[in-house]
């Protein structure tokens, strides 16, 4: 893997329809306790100099397109997007080993990359949901059995649930980065998410960074609510 530095383990989902509330809200935030997540709805709309205009304010963005094609137009939307000087990008493990491995290929040719994750199952699928496009076992086998080829094809890690990091963590080693949406500090309403763990359990579990948005973004005290985060996961900084 990289050598990375985890901290700030933070990164903050901005998940907004314009980008006027997007940028209110960086501008109340400091690049030395988050990073940014920018989603498809943000970068269909905005394009790359919003991306652009993130990472001039000293943010470090992870471009989050789970990109899922054939090898040669994976790797070269992986190169478009380290052009745009991005900290971290994505894409889907159940493209198969070689569209991984020709990503991660195209991305070593340059001097300075971005990491590169994987998507293994979509947290929103069941059993039945992965039986009927034709997975066989439970969503946690196939998440196990991914994550095992994207560690295989020379990734830097995957996105998951933090409930399934321990596992996770047991299998590929200390190197291999976990990143963990569905974190929700104790004090904050879940939304929409169905099974959330706090960040220090999270990290607990085996994350070593965090994807949090509403209890952020939507705060009446965004800085301050990163604070708080910040605050409890002080023994991992
Ligand atoms: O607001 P909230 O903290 O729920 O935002 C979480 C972010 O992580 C959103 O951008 C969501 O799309 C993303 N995400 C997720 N669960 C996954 C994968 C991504 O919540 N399994």
């Amino acid at each position: 893997m990289a050598n990375i530095d985890k901290n700030p383990r933070v990164i903050v989902a901005l998940d907004y329809p314009a980008a006027e509330p997007a940028l209110e809200l960086v501008a109340g935030l400091d690049p030395s306790l988050c990073r940014l997540k920018v989603g498809k709805e943000m970068f269909t709309r905005l394009g790359p100099g919003f991306v652009e205009n993130l990472t001039a304010r000293g943010f470090e963005v992870f471009l989050d397109l789970k990109f899922h094609d054939i090898p040669n137009t994976v790797a070269a939307a992986c190169g478009a997007a380290a052009d745009l000087g991005v900290w971290m990008i994505n894409l889907h493990a159940s493209g198969g080993r070689r569209m991984m491995e020709t990503a991660m290929e195209r991305l070593e040719q340059r001097s300075a990359r971005p990491l590169l994750v994987a998507v293994t199952i979509l947290t929103s699928l069941g059993d039945a949901d992965i039986a009927e496009v034709g997975y066989g076992g439970t969503t946690a086998e196939s998440v196990l059995r991914l994550a095992r080829l994207t560690g295989q094809s020379g990734l830097d890690g995957i996105v998951c649930s933090p409930r399934e990091a321990s596992e996770v963590r047991r299998e590929l080693g200390e190197d291999f980065l976990l990143v963990t949406p569905g974190v929700r500090p104790a004090s904050a309403s879940q939304d929409d998410q169905k099974r959330v763990m706090t960040p220090l359990d999270a990290l607990n579990n085996g994350a070593d960074m965090l994807v949090i948005g509403r209890p952020v973004t939507a705060s009446a005290d965004p800085l301050g609510s990163l604070r708080t985060i910040q605050d409890s996961i002080a023994a991992f900084v």
